[in-house]
């Protein structure tokens, strides 16, 4: 808890501000039943119209100043805990941002999205609650109680009988609220990560006519969440009403011992008197009965908060695996582009073969190196390998003649421009997704990527062209045309290297020969081209041939249709003799 409260040190000021108020307004409503049994005792009493008067005046000007302190003590509390919250997602975000996608797949997308919103909401209501209650309850705790032994240490005495029984009933409540808060807690991620699953899904779901089903897994999930939410409210239901009549139990027994005698009592001031300070009590009662309802409330968010506080630390304590050198190194300029792998064995960490053994083989400046093989050979995780999203288990990855964990990974990521196999787009117009890949590129650039990507004749046929919206992931257009985009996207940004992972595999084979043709004409940079296809990469400067993570051959097409048999297999099924031939 106290690592994810640190953050309130850069809001210390509002902090203060908050307290300050809290604790002025809380001490001007202190004051008022002590005034007001004043008037009865000996205003009233004595027909004292004057002093009745004075004091009235007094409790009016404090019972304004309350108002206006009760006004700033709200604004300062929301503000620090909306400033808190702020702070808290900001950091969240940067350190998600940061890890790598291994660490991101440990804990998971929609664990990872209710952590950074739910989790923190919950942060962000406890420090709103904890500046008001927590402070004010204690001070109206105690102060009614101080107040109320000042007026009559008799009547006080069955007040304090009162707090030990509370005590007694809030640790039993802590012990069996904490566990089903920690359960509710995974159940909501449970049941946000079947959604997000479900509903990214859902074509498939209806194509596959399995809705049913899904609602009733949904439904037993959604079934579990709201028994534990209502067996939390059942518990809590019992609590306060608890707390309350043992207060209530209490206040009758001070009205009964104060008025047992006053039918002895002969003289009418003295009846005044137990009048004035029966009514002060009652109120200072009255406090006291809120200020132990809202600590109730408290013994709540408390155990709420301490386990959001755990599942926020989780990830702000997550080391990345792929970190960056002490002391990195920079790329060698005369081998500017050059890729190579060493080598290279990897396995990812849930898996126990390796996905690649013993890779090595190198890309050459300016030319294009191709990586073909049947779907699960390993060729994504070349790709990702090279961008370092993982690092080798054996071997080393060289790009621009230094090992990848040596350089910066910004540094090595600003060089590389990659175009992923499943092509991701944001929401936003066509342009704005264009500049991700470079911000200030020239509307000429941007025209131009589109052009190479044989995406200008359907951007500028719809009605807005580069101003078009896209909806998020691109579900408004083809898989065709996403590729394209993403095509754009990456050779709108200046690289060294260019990998495209099975980038063209949605494209008819007309747009993608004249796409190969462009980018050829265009760009001098190191290619590197994935594909399932060989009509794709037949006219590749290397062709590398993957097979269950080995090379199997590697050279041109026509050296490899003679010495490699599982290149000439598959391009034998592909293409027809002639083709073959060229
Ligand atoms: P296609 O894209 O289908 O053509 O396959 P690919 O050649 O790109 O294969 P990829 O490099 O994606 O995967 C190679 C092997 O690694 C496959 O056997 C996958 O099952 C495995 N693999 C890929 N990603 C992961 C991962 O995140 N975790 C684990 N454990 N295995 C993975
Ligand atoms: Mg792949």
């Amino acid at each position: 808890m106290i690592k994810v409260l640190r953050y309130l040190k850069q809001i210390k000021s509002d902090i203060i501000l908050s307290l300050v108020f809290v604790v002025l307004s809380q001490l001007s409503s202190l004051s008022l039943p002590l005034l007001m049994s004043l008037i009865i005792n000996n205003g009233i009493a004595n027909a004292d119209l004057q002093f009745i008067k004075n004091i009235g005046a007094i409790m009016a000007a404090i019972s304004a100043l309350h108002v206006v302190l009760s006004v700033f003590n709200s604004y300062y509390t929301s503000k620090t805990s909306a400033g808190y919250g702020k702070i808290l997602r900001e950091d969240l975000f940067l350190k998600v941002e940061s890890l790598s996608q291994i660490d991101i797949e440990k804990i998971g997308t929609p664990s990872l999205i209710t952590r950074c919103t739910s989790d923190v909401k919950v942060m962000q209501d406890f420090i709103l609650m904890s500046l008001r209650i927590i402070i004010s309850s204690p001070i109206m705790l105690i102060g009614g109680t101080i107040m109320a032994v000042i007026l009559n240490p008799k009547l006080a005495l069955t007040i304090l009988a009162v707090f030990p029984i509370i005590g007694i009933i809030v640790a039993i409540v802590l012990k069996t609220v904490i566990p089903i808060f920690k359960k509710r807690q995974k159940m909501t991620d449970e049941v946000n990560r079947f959604l997000r699953q479900k509903l990214s899904g859902i074509r498939v779901i209806k194509a596959f006519n399995t809705i049913n089903k899904e609602d009733d897994i949904f439904s037993e999930k959604n079934q579990r969440l709201s028994f534990l939410v209502l067996k939390l409210q059942r518990i809590m239901s019992v609590l306060i009403p608890v707390c309350i009549v043992l207060v209530v139990v209490a206040l009758d027994t001070i009205i009964f011992i104060a008025t047992k005698n006053i039918d002895t009592l002969s003289d009418p001031v003295k009846i005044q008197n137990t009048v004035g300070d029966l009514q002060a009590f009652v109120i200072y009662m009255i406090m006291i009965v809120a200020a132990v309802t809202m600590s109730a409330a408290m013994f709540v968010i408390v155990p709420r908060a301490n386990i959001s506080a755990k599942r926020i630390k989780e990830i702000l304590e997550l080391e990345s695996q792929i970190k960056d050198p002490e002391v990195a190194k920079d790329i060698d300029n005369s081998q500017k582009g050059k890729v190579e792998f060493e080598n290279v064995s990897f396995s990812y960490e849930d898996g126990e073969n390796n996905v690649l053994s013993n890779i090595s083989f190198v890309a050459e400046i300016g030319k294009t190196t191709a990586i073909i093989g049947s779907t699960g050979s390993g060729k994504t995780t070349v790709a990702n390998l090279l961008c370092r999203f993982c690092d080798v288990k054996e071997g080393r990855v060289l790009f621009g003649g230094v090992d990848v964990r040596e350089l910066k990974q910004k540094e090595l990521l600003s060089k590389i421009s990659y175009i992923p196999q499943k092509p991701v787009l944001f929401s936003g117009s066509i342009r704005e997704n264009l500049l991700y890949g470079d911000e200030n590129a020239s509307e000429e650039k941007l025209k131009k990527a589109l052009d190479i990507s044989q995406s200008s004749e359907f951007v500028f046929a719809l009605e807005n062209g580069m101003e078009s919206f896209i909806s998020q992931n691109g579900t408004n257009l083809s898989g065709g045309q996403k590729q394209r985009l993403s095509i754009a996207r990456a050779l709108v940004k200046d690289a060294d290297v260019y990998i495209f992972d099975d980038s063209f595999s949605a494209l008819d084979f007309k747009t993608d020969s004249l796409l190969r043709k462009a980018l050829k004409e265009n760009l001098s940079a190191t290619v590197i081209i994935v594909a399932q296809r060989v009509g794709t990469i037949m006219n590749a400067d290397k062709i590398i041939v993957l097979e269950n993570g080995k090379i199997v051959g590697m050279g041109k097409h026509a050296q490899l249709m003679e010495d490699c048999a599982v290149y000439r297999e598959i391009a034998l099924s592909q293409l027809s003799s002639k083709e073959v031939l060229q």
